[in-house]
């Protein structure tokens, strides 16, 4: 971090975006260290506004993925919290919408919708579409090692539902999947 500082007060440095891009891979090493070392401690929940960690990460993926995928990110109120530890509901957010990503291939629309449930719930439902999930698969999506891909560790799924069951006492499951049509996932935290 010290070193981008030396760098953007370089004057022989003249294209600053260069510094600027290394200064945010930094920071995203940043969060995935925190990613990491808050896994197996016992996370402090926060009141946090949901709507902004969500297009964080859009933000983060949306230059990464190819330009035809399309997010589009809805909420009834743009300052809606939830009791979340931001840095691991950021990684189910982002797992979620890399599976999105992985099962519409080039091109598709991942649409995120912010809802307020009965009895101080939030939902957060993802939906692409994608190639779907086979019935017969659904059951096994969470299973940590269970993946369909060639270069799939079958490690996000498991790990988004230890972060969502075991550190937010939320829920995570499969809402709705037809194949060829896409997938729904939905996460239930607990609101402010
Ligand atoms: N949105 C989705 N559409 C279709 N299939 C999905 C979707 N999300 C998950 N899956 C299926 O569930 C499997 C497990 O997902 P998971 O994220 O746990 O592992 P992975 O993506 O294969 O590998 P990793 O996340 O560790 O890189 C995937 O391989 C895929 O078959
Ligand atoms: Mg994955």
């Amino acid at each position: 971090m010290a070193w981008v500082e030396v760098l953007r007060d370089d004057p022989d440095i003249k294209n600053k975006g260069i510094v600027d891009e290394l200064d945010k891979d930094i920071k995203k090493l940043t969060v995935v260290t925190e990613r990491f070392s808050s896994i197996g401690s016992t996370p402090v929940l926060k009141d946090e506004n949901v709507y902004q960690l969500i297009n964080n990460v859009v933000g983060y993926l949306l230059p990464r993925v190819s330009s035809k995928i399309n997010f589009e990110v809805y909420t009834l109120s743009e300052t809606i919290q939830a009791r979340v530890h931001a840095p691991l509901f950021e990684w189910v957010i982002e797992n979620l919408c890399k599976n999105a990503v992985d099962a519409m291939g080039s091109s598709g629309t991942i649409a995120i919708k912010i809802l307020r449930g009965s009895d101080h719930k939030v939902f957060i439902d993802i939906s692409d579409t994608g190639k779907g999930i086979p019935k017969a698969l659904i059951a096994n999506v969470f299973r940590p090692g269970f993946t369909t891909k060639k270069r799939g560790w079958g490690l996000g799924l498991a790990l988004a539902k230890r972060i969502i069951e075991m550190y937010h006492e939320g829920k995570i499951f499969v809402k709705s999947s037809e194949e060829n049509q896409g997938t729904t996932f939905r996460v239930e935290l607990k609101s402010a």
